[in-house]
């Protein structure tokens, strides 16, 4: 995948890009997406057009002040994976605050597809064959985004 140059109304094609490629990411463990990106990048809006993709209904909030939110995929869905995981590491300050939340049982399933923002505050947590996106601001209304 090379470089794209979006506007908000093209991330859900984005979106779509990202999670074909996340179905066909074959891993033993779960499938783990690494946001990179100043603040206010574009780190949880791109993430809650993933979860659109995927089926998630209703409210998808910034999970800044809970760490992690983990949402249900419906099983009608064509998607590999069960629970969509979102975790906002800002306030996180090493991998240990990680696996109080249960990381360990999280990363092992591979029905989970987790993405994680700031993942450089919990580098050590994160598998070797991480995915790392990259989201730069451009101006007001345009972001790269890159994997
Ligand atoms: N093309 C775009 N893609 C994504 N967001 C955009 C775009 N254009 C404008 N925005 C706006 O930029 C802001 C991005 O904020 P967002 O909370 O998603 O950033 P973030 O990277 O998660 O920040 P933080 O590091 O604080 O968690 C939103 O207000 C969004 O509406
Ligand atoms: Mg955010």
């Amino acid at each position: 995948m090379t470089k794209q140059r979006v506007t908000q109304k093209d991330l859900k094609t984005v979106a779509k890009k990202l999670v074909a490629d996340c179905e066909r990411y074959h891993s033993d463990w779960a499938t783990v997406v690494a946001l990179q990106g100043d603040l206010g990048a574009g780190k949880t809006t791109f993430t809650r057009e993933v979860a659109h993709v995927l089926g998630v209904k209703g409210a998808i909030t910034s999970p800044t002040f809970v760490i992690e939110k983990i949402y249900g995929l419906p099983k009608k869905g064509k998607s590999r994976f069960s629970r969509f995981v979102h975790i906002d590491a800002y306030r996180l300050e090493g991998s240990d605050e990680l696996d109080v939340l249960g990381w360990h049982r999280i990363v092992n399933d591979p029905q989970n597809l987790i993405f994680i923002e700031w993942p450089k505050n919990v580098r050590q947590c994160l598998p070797d064959n991480t995915l790392w996106v990259t989201l730069k601001h451009v101006d007001e209304t345009v972001r790269d985004i890159d994997w």
